[in-house]
């Protein structure tokens, strides 16, 4: 019987150790201690999220949306860029640029996680966003295009692409190693100026001295997307956060660099990211984001903020006060509307 149990707790520590840890919690001490040694030798690093391979895509029409979709993701400037066939209006930046292999890249900014969880409630939009928004969202900001008719083809061969790379992934879970990792934050702002070593050192080889990128022999498309200049994200764009930039980078630049081989030390990767967020780029004010401004992530470089940190702090950093400071009020404000119930609550008693 104990045996049994514990083949079955194996099974389990090799699926979910969280599961584990939980059932660890309500067993008795000696029957911890036996099944813990056993944890010890099986827990394997909990694996990153993993793309279905494309040959599973059905072949029958869905499957052709999916691949539709997929393409729009790989060559999106061939449709949407200046000389698009769909439309002109996007930089001529392909999503795949930041999200890489198609979407599919474990810590590159990956699409594992939309199908599960959206639609969702976002700060940004301080309200509820679908997957054909937050696609838009994109074209407007990133591709410093237009939004796409939520009825054409296209995005809805998008939205068929995202849902078929999410179908294993539990509906509410953003599984590991989906879109971009939160570096730690450093004790000092950020430096343009020690970025600008880093860029010339490690990145201006593809990049360009200019940060415009190069176009392939096609003039179509771009083998070094640009990072900065007319033709790059705006300023209303997730990586225009030094904090999305920062882990993005650090992550998959130089290009072919993974997660687990990571070549910039974090210092690098923030201070790079300092370096060309203050460069000139398409400016984007979207007037109707973040309605509650206590909600703004402590790196968002536009004010204005519920606190009283300046425009270049929040920008540059360091960001440990900021952080500290909203973490500060929330909790008062939690230990404020308890004071509220305890005090009502004695109200009603009385
Ligand atoms: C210049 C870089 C860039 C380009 C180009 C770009 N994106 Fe994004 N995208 C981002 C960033 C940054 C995020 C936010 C990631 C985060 O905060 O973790 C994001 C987030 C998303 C998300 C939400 C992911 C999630 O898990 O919540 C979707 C969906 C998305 N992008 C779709 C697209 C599509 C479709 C295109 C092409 C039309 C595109 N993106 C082009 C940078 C880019
Ligand atoms: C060996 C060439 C190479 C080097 C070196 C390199 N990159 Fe890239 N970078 C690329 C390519 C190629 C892409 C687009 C990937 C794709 O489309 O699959 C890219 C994409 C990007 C993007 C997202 C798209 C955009 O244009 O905004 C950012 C940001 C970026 N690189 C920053 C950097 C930084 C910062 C460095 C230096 C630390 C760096 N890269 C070094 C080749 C390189």
């Amino acid at each position: 019987m104990q045996k049994l149990t514990l083949y079955s707790l194996n099974a389990l520590v090799i699926l979910t150790p969280l599961l584990v840890f939980n059932f660890l919690a309500s067993c008795s001490d000696h029957e911890s201690k036996t099944i813990s040694s056993s944890v010890v030798t099986s827990v394997r690093r909990d694996a990153d999220w993993k793309a279905p391979d494309t040959s599973l895509i059905p072949q029958n029409s869905e499957g052709d949306l999916i691949r539709y979709g997929r393409d729009i993701i790989v060559n999106t400037c061939l449709y949407f860029g200046p000389h698009g066939r769909i439309s002109t209006k996007a930089n001529g930046m392909n999503c795949q640029n930041c999200h890489l292999e198609a979407g599919t890249k474990a810590w590159g900014n990956n699409y594992g996680g939309v199908y599960s969880t959206y639609p969702k409630f976002r700060e940004r939009r301080g309200a509820i966003e679908t997957i054909y928004q937050r696609i838009n969202d994109c074209f407007q900001r990133s591709l410093n295009g237009a939004q796409l008719d939520t009825n054409c083809r296209e995005i809805k061969a998008i939205y068929a692409y995202m849902k078929w790379l999410g179908q294993n992934v539990e509906k509410g879970k953003k599984p590991k190693g989906c879109g971009i990792q939160q570096l730690g934050f450093l004790d000092r702002p950020a430096d343009p100026e020690k970025g600008k070593i880093v860029y010339k050192s490690v990145c201006m080889r593809c990049h360009g001295n200019s940060g415009q990128g190069t176009l392939k022999p096609d003039s179509l498309s771009y083998l070094y997307p640009p990072l900065w200049g007319p033709h790059s994200y705006s300023t209303g764009a997730g990586l225009y956060r030094l904090s999305r930039f920062a882990g993005y980078v650090h992550d998959n630049m130089p290009f072919g660099t993974s997660h687990y081989a990571a070549q910039l030390k974090n210092e690098d990767a923030w201070d790079v990211a300092a370096f060309v967020n203050s460069q000139p780029r398409p400016v984007k004010i979207i007037k109707i984001d973040w309605p509650d401004i206590s909600l703004k992530p402590v790196d968002h470089p536009l004010g204005p903020y519920a606190d009283s940190f300046s425009e270049l702090q929040h920008k540059y950093g360091p960001y440990g006060p900021i952080q500290k400071a909203k973490e500060l009020k929330a909790g008062l404000l939690i230990s404020s509307t308890k004071t509220d119930k305890e005090s009502k609550g004695s109200k009603t008693s009385r």
